[in-house]
C-alpha cells in the first residue's frame, strides 16, 4: 500500500498532533460542482453513477483536486443498502429518493434478508472503494460510510423523505417489536457492509444518523443509538497497521453528546446548533469533534465565510482533535468559488492553533 502523503485527517480523528486543522465537507462530491454534473450526465443518472466504480472514483476525487480537501469520501448513497435488501429504489429528477414498496408490517420486515456478504449485492460498492483508493494514490485518506439503522428505516417505512415521519413513528410506538426487528437486521447488514468497506481500503468510517434528531431522548437511545452501538461493537477497528476512526453524526442530537461518546466512537460529528467550545467542554477530552459551520454560511461572501471559520477555530482553540466540516451537507446552489474559499480559510487560519 502506498504511504499516505496527507494523513492530517486521520491524526485529527485520533487527537494526535497536526500542523493545521484538516477539512472535508459532507456531500463534497455533488451538484454544486459543474464537474460532478458533467460526470452524472455521462453516467446517465445518479444511480447509474453509483454503480460505476470508475465514475464514482472520478467524482470522489474532484473535491480533492478542486478544493484541496484533506479526505475523500466514498461516492455512493446510504439507500443502496435497502435496495440491496430487495427494495425498489428510484430518484426522480429533483424529487429525492422513493421506494415503491415501503416496509409497513411485521411480514414485510420478516421478508428482508440480512446482508452478511457485502461482496454480493453490494459488490459494486466494494469495487468503488478499491478503485477510489487506488486512484487516490495515497494523496488523502478515504472515508467509508453508511446511514444509521434508524435513518435507513425512516426512508424504508415512509417510502421516501418525510416532513412528519408519521408512518415510521407509528410503527415505532404501536409495533415496537417490528421496529426492533427491522433495526436489528439493518444494524447487522450495515456492520458487515462497513467491514467490507474497510477490507477494500476505507481508512475511516462515518455513520450518518440524519434523522436521529426527530426522536426524544428516550426513543433516540432505544431506537437509534442502541443500533449504532450494535454496529460499532462489530467493526474492525484496525487495518493496514492503523486505527480506523469511527465518526458518529446525529443531526439534531447535540443534547446527547455524552451518550454518543459512550458508544466507543472516535469522533462526534456536530451540527451547527451547538457552539463547538461548549461541545469541547462537555466531551472534547474523550473524542475528537468534527464540524460545525452552518452549511448556509456558504451563501455568504468570502469575507463573511472567513470570519465564521475564524470564530469556530477560536472557539475550539488550541489542542488536538478538531476536524473542520460543515454541520450538514453542502447544498446544490452554493457557488463553487465559495466552497474553495472556505477550504482556503480553514487551511490558512488554523495554523496558529497548532504551533
Ligand atoms: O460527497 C459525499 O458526501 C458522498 C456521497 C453521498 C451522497 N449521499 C451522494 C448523493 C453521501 C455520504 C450521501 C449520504 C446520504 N444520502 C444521506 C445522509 C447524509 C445527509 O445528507 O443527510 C441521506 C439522508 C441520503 C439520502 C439521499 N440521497 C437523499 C435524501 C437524496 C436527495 C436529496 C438531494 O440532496 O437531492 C439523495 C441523493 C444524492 N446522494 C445526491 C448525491 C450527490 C444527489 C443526486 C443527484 O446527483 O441528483
Amino acid at each position: 500500500m502506498t504511504e499516505l502523503k496527507n494523513d492530517l485527517f486521520l491524526r485529527a480523528c485520533l487527537r494526535e498532533d497536526v500542523e493545521r486543522t484538516p477539512c472535508w465537507m459532507m456531500r463534497q462530491a455533488g451538484r454544486y460542482l459543474p464537474e460532478y454534473r458533467a460526470t452524472r450526465q455521462k453516467a446517465g443518472g445518479f444511480l447509474n453513477l453509483c454503480r460505476s466504480p470508475e465514475l464514482c472514483s472520478e467524482v470522489a476525487i474532484q473535491p480533492i483536486d478542486i478544493l484541496d480537501a484533506d479526505a475523500a469520501i466514498l461516492f455512493s448513497d446510504i439507500l443502496v443498502v435497502p435496495e440491496a435488501m430487495g427494495m425498489d429504489l428510484s430518484f426522480g429528477a429533483g424529487e429525492g429518493p422513493k421506494f415503491s414498496d415501503p416496509v409497513r408490517s411485521l411480514a414485510d420486515v420478516k421478508k428482508l434478508p440480512v446482508l452478511d456478504d457485502p461482496t454480493k449485492e453490494l459488490g459494486y460498492v466494494m469495487n468503488a472503494v478499491s478503485t477510489i483508493r487506488h486512484d487516490l494514490n495515497g494523496r488523502v485518506p478515504l472515508i467509508g460510510f453508511t446511514g444509521s439503522p434508524w435513518t435507513l428505516a425512516t426512508y424504508m417505512v415512509e417510502g421516501g423523505g418525510s416532513k412528519t415521519f408519521s408512518k415510521v413513528k407509528s410503527m415505532m410506538f404501536n409495533e415496537p417489536e417490528t421496529m426492533h426487528l427491522l433495526l436489528e437486521k439493518l444494524a447487522d447488514s450495515v456492520a458487515a457492509y462497513l467491514n467490507g468497506q474497510i477490507a477494500h481500503g476505507a481508512q475511516a468510517l462515518q455513520i450518518f444518523d440524519t434523522w436521529g434528531g426527530i426522536l426524544s431522548t428516550g426513543t433516540y437511545k432505544e431506537f437509534s443509538l442502541a443500533y449504532m452501538q450494535r454496529i460499532v461493537d462489530q467493526l474492525t477497528r484496525e487495518s493496514e497497521g492503523r486505527k480506523v476512526p469511527v465518526i458518529l453524526y446525529s443531526k439534531g442530537g447535540m443534547g446527547w453528546l455524552e451518550a454518543m461518546a459512550d458508544t466507543g466512537c472516535d469522533v462526534i460529528g456536530l451540527d451547527w446548533s451547538i457552539d463547538i467550545d461548549e461541545a469541547k467542554a462537555r466531551i472534547g477530552d474523550r473524542v475528537a469533534l468534527q464540524g460545525n459551520m452552518d452549511p448556509t454560511m456558504l451563501y455568504a461572501n468570502p469575507d463573511r465565510i472567513r470570519a465564521e471559520v475564524k470564530d469556530i477555530l477560536a472557539r475550539f482553540g488550541r489542542g488536538n482533535g478538531h476536524v473542520f466540516n460543515l454541520g450538514h451537507g453542502i447544498t446544490p446552489d452554493v457557488p463553487k468559488e465559495h466552497a474553495i474559499e472556505f477550504f482556503k480559510a480553514v487551511r490558512e487560519e488554523s495554523v496558529c492553533y497548532h504551533q
